[in-house]
């Protein structure tokens, strides 16, 4: 069974362009309960931590670079089958293939800059909200 919980970043870019809020107000009118949120800086050993999966690949420099390019925002969210309905409201990785409505189309740039991070399966929800919150926190 699909879990409730899920983790997302507002990225460097969402961040600088001063559109956190108008995101976190769209992911909590979807219906999305935000259990912990918190602002951050990765430093560039957390982020090639953080997306280690991507290590190798033509991309992961450049991925590197930019998320530790600015403050991010990290949030753990709640709601039924948080995953794969958080996915669809972020919408595709790249906003200009990204539907109309959705989080990228809106606020994010390129495939590079796409303003959002959402996790893709249950299992990988659970270690990035551990990733930056305490049990004390964020309790599964
Ligand atoms: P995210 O993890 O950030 O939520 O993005 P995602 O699941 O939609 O995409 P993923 O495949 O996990 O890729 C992670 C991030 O790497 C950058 N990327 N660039 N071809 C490219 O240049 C390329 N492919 C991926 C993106 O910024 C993506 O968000
Ligand atoms: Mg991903």
């Amino acid at each position: 069974m699909s879990g409730k919980i899920t983790f997302t970043i507002i990225k460097p870019d969402a961040v600088r362009k001063g559109y956190t809020e108008s995101i976190f107000d769209k992911i909590q009118m979807e219906g999305f309960r935000i259990i912990a949120r918190k602002d951050t800086l990765l430093t560039r050993e957390q982020a090639e931590d953080f997306y280690g999966i991507h290590k190798g690949q033509p991309f992961f420099e450049n991925l590197v670079n930019f998320m530790t390019s600015g403050p991010i925002v990290v949030a753990a969210l709640e709601k039924s089958n948080a995953v794969e309905l958080f996915r669809t409201l972020i919408g595709k990785t790249n906003p200009q293939e990204a539907a109309e409505g959705t989080i990228r189309r809106l606020y994010g740039e390129t495939v590079s800059i796409n303003a959002i991070h959402g996790s893709d399966s249950d299992e990988n929800a659970q270690k990035e909200v551990r990733f930056f919150f305490s049990e004390n926190e964020v309790s599964f």
